[in-house]
């Protein structure tokens, strides 16, 4: 019988079908006060929906997906709360058949018109160093649970620079991540822009499209809205949040402590190979970095340290002061409007994050997390014509605070 129930489980692996989200809604929840606010985090941590963004505060929606088959049994949770809803998405496979349609993802040449597979951006990445020779070198930061490479490049155009480690795909499903971490790269080394020319040639730049290879392949082999890592631990779920994972105030709220959850921390801190190689990688190069961006999906934010407290870090006021100026200079090619803040003011408490332990660890003077486009009617899949807008935006913010960064690194 054992062996019977095995050989089903294995064909179950071996065959296991793309899931599908025909009819999920994705709706829109307003929490109108502190009661509320505790009834969505309690509905959040059951696990009963998917929460495609994070229970903030009093008059910030929440976004949760809800399935075909459990219409009714949210209905009557709203209802009974009282909180207002509104739909965003109505058929979340419907956005995800239409997300990377283009033909262009077909063709075999990479580029911003569609998503890719990791394999694909890695060649690019392996092309650009042969490409550039003396300027671009692949670096290996890491490796995944499933053995693949954590790989990225380094450019430089000249010995002395100060550094610049760029941060893409932690979470797997946020695919504007890499793709808009691909595009700053590729502008860096084929803008005639004399703006562009001046950062990519005056900082060194450690590039990493995807911190979490084997999350980013299974949401394109398995399941398009899977988060975490692909470690498996002795409990039914797979994976642990692996920005929740490093070694810097760990576990200090907004994480949790079940490995089921979205949000799980790993069973200590550094347990995923990724957080834990990436953090060994970071040392070594770690005393050249001057600046520290990581990049995520959604809501338009632009964030600053901690995420485990709000207590003012030493340049606050400078971080902020930056990071104004940045979302200004992002709005003004399509008016994309960002919040500018620490991530516990904006969102809410998210410990064990990378850019919490970089600048806890080595006191890296300037880093920012950006949740990238748009603010929940696509939310992670957000359509591939938007790659290159949003890639345009990013790096005019990128570029001012890189400008602005002069002056106080
Ligand atoms: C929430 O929005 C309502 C209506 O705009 C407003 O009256 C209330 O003060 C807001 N509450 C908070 C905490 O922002
Ligand atoms: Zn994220």
């Amino acid at each position: 019988m054992i062996r019977y129930l095995l050989l089903l489980a294995l064909a179950g692996a071996a065959c296991a079908e793309k899931a599908r989200f025909d009819n999920y809604r994705v709706h829109s929840v307003l929490p109108e006060s502190e009661h509320h606010l505790r009834f969505l985090r309690e509905l959040e941590e059951n696990n009963d929906f998917l929460f495609w963004n994070d229970v903030r505060a009093v008059n910030a929606s929440v976004h949760i997906m809800v399935p075909p088959h459990k219409t009714a049994q949210f209905q009557e949770i709203v209802d009974f709360v009282g909180l207002k809803s509104e739909i965003y998405i109505n058929d979340v496979q419907k956005l995800i058949d239409a997300e990377n349609n283009n033909p262009a993802a077909r063709s075999g040449i990479f580029g911003w018109n569609a998503y890719y597979r990791l394999n694909d951006i890695y060649n690019w990445l392996d092309s650009l160093e042969a490409q550039y020779p003396g300027v671009v070198s692949v670096v290996v930061g890491g490796t995944t649970y499933e053995g693949r490479e954590i790989r990225g490049v380094k450019v430089s155009y000249k010995a002395g620079n100060p550094g610049v480690f760029v941060e893409g795909g932690i979470h797997a499903r946020e695919w504007i991540s890499p793709a808009t971490v691909t595009y700053i790269l590729n502008q860096l080394l084929t803008s005639q822009d004399p703006a562009i020319r001046d950062i990519a040639e005056n900082y060194d730049w450690y590039i990493f499209p995807s911190f979490n290879p084997d999350g980013y392949e299974y949401t394109h082999t398995t399941n398009r809205l899977w988060r975490k890592t692909r470690s498996r631990s002795s409990s039914l779920c797979y994976g642990a949040d692996p920005n929740r994972n490093w070694g810097f105030h760990w576990m200090d709220g907004g994480a949790s402590s079940s490995a089921c959850s979205e949000t799980y921390a790993g069973s200590s801190a550094f347990s995923e190979i990724e957080a834990r190689s990436l953090s060994q990688y970071i040392s070594t190069i770690a005393d050249k970095l001057s600046v520290y961006l990581s990049f995520h999906s959604y809501s338009q934010y632009l964030l600053i340290p901690y995420g485990f407290s709000n207590a003012h870090i030493s340049n606050y006021d400078t971080l902020m002061d930056i990071g104004k100026k940045a979302i200004n200079s992002l709005s003004q090619r399509y008016g994309t409007k960002y919040v500018v803040g620490n991530i516990v003011d904006v969102i809410y408490v998210a410990s064990g994050g990378s850019m919490d332990w970089v600048r806890g660890e080595y006191g890296t003077p300037i880093t920012y997390t950006y949740e990238l486009r748009d603010t929940g009617r696509n939310g992670f899949v957000l359509p591939a014509e938007q790659i290159i807008p949003t890639g345009e935006e990013t790096l005019d913010s990128v570029l001012t605070i890189l400008q602005e960064a002069r002056s106080v690194i």
